[in-house]
């Protein structure tokens, strides 16, 4: 297998890759496919349809998570799995999620070529809306089959044109109990999910891949300002109560926030801001401000969120603002499990792969599958560490090598 891994070409995973790319809401080269959608609708199909021309046995659960599975040859025990995402953020590119399923997949077609016969089934999954951009939460799919996002929270969840979750999936075609997405500690032996790294550390260091021993905790917090509008130019400035001013003190606030820590590891964003009613001519009255606040240190992160909470009190006070905030979520870290990362590592090694150990700043679905198996996650470089933009990229020779190593490792696992 060595001889033949080591040759292993993966022209036909890129080409996949970029027809991927084309399914977008937007014009290619930019990627924009919100979870229901369209563009993530046709996307599902074009994947499944790979999925079943390998001979994968595709299942799906009612909020759309989808399981592609190769039978081995003790299918009673619990599969090795492994995969990502396809939803991309508003003006994404091609990599981010669609290499860990892809890229999963062509593992999967390698190891069958070469004429392997997993002991252990491997199951590849596609997870439902890995981006928050349509229901303002991260990793829906995965957060339900952990659990940690309960049935019933679930059904309260909308979009921001106000169309439920409920309503989506099943205009999607997904149907059934949401209580039945969450899975059992144990329904999977052991998760790998292979991405792009989202930073500059590899290419930097011009490795091959990079094991990762940690992932960031990330936390969102939803910011409702009310102030009072009128005419932009009747109103004198003494006494305004604009939200719009308000929520730029706390867009500082937080950045100051993020950056008083002294640590590299702390940064905060204010990625959304809605302002109403959004006329020039119209003191702004209502604003919504979307926060992402990360760590891999979750005491620290809450910090901020408390310098935060201090901030909102404050402006508060002294423009005679009302401020809200909702918690949208605050997850806590994640460590990988060191039986798989020593399998990853050995696996490099075989592939005379060069590697190192590093964190992810960015939060993946095996954040949350880490709750209910051990999971390690396998990065490979992207040029200049960008991502979520349409020039993120990675070379096929980097892909290559992720796939490589994945492979070696899907084998050693499943036995
Ligand atoms: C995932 O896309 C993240 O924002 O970390
Ligand atoms: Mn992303
Ligand atoms: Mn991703």
């Amino acid at each position: 297998m060595t001889q033949t891994l080591s040759d292993l070409s993966i022209d036909g995973m890129i080409a996949e890759l970029h027809t991927l790319a084309k399914i977008s809401e937007a014009e290619p080269p930019v990627v924009t496919r919100v979870v229901f959608s369209q563009a993530d609708l046709r996307a599902r199909a074009y994947v499944k349809g790979l999925c079943a021309e390998a001979g994968l046995a595709i299942t799906e659960d009612p909020v759309g998570n989808t399981f592609a599975r190769w039978e081995g040859s003790e299918p009673d025990l619990a599969p090795i799995g492994t995969g990502s995402h396809i939803d991309a953020i508003p003006n994404a590119g091609l990599y981010d999620g669609c290499v860990g399923v892809l890229g999963g997949l062509e593992a999967i077609r390698v190891l069958r070529r070469l004429g392997f016969t997993p002991r252990r089934s491997i199951e590849l999954v596609i997870f439902t809306s890995e981006e928050p951009t349509r229901f303002g939460i991260g990793c829906l799919g995965s957060r339900m089959m952990a659990g940690v996002l309960t049935a019933e929270h679930a059904r309260t969840l909308g979009d921001p044109e106000g169309r439920g979750l409920e309503e989506l999936r099943s205009a999607a075609g997904f149907s059934g109990a949401l209580e039945s997405v969450a899975l059992q500690h144990g329904r999977f032996e052991k998760f790998i999910e292979l991405h792009i790294e989202q930073g500059p550390i590899l290419e930097r260091e011009g490795l091959d891949v990079g094991l990762v021993t940690h992932i960031a905790a990330p936390a969102s917090m939803r910011i409702l300002i009310e102030g009072e509008g009128g005419h932009a130019g009747a109103c004198l400035m003494p006494g305004r109560k604009d939200a719009l001013a308000a929520a730029a003190e706390l867009i500082l606030a937080l950045e100051a926030a993020a950056k008083s820590t002294g640590a590299i590891d702390t940064v905060g964003t204010v990625g959304i801001c809605d302002v109403f009613p959004g006329a020039v001519n119209s003191i702004p009255s209502r604003v919504r401000l979307e926060t992402d606040i990360r760590d891999i240190n979750a005491a620290r992160r809450d910090s901020v969120i408390d310098k935060l909470l201090a901030a909102c009190a404050d402006v508060s006070s002294r423009r005679g603002v009302a401020i809200r905030t909702e918690m949208v979520n605050a997850d806590p870290p994640a460590a990988c499990d060191e039986g798989i990362l020593s399998a990853l590592e050995d696996s490099a090694k075989a592939a005379s792969k060069t590697y190192r150990t590093l964190v992810s700043r960015a939060y993946h679905d095996s954040l949350f599958l880490a709750r209910i198996a051990p999971v390690a996650m396998l990065f490979i470089p992207c040029r200049d560490g960008v991502s979520h933009r349409p020039d993120e990229y990675a070379s096929p020779e980097w892909i290559g090598s992720g796939v490589h190593v994945l492979a070696r490792t899907l084998a050693q696992l499943a036995g």
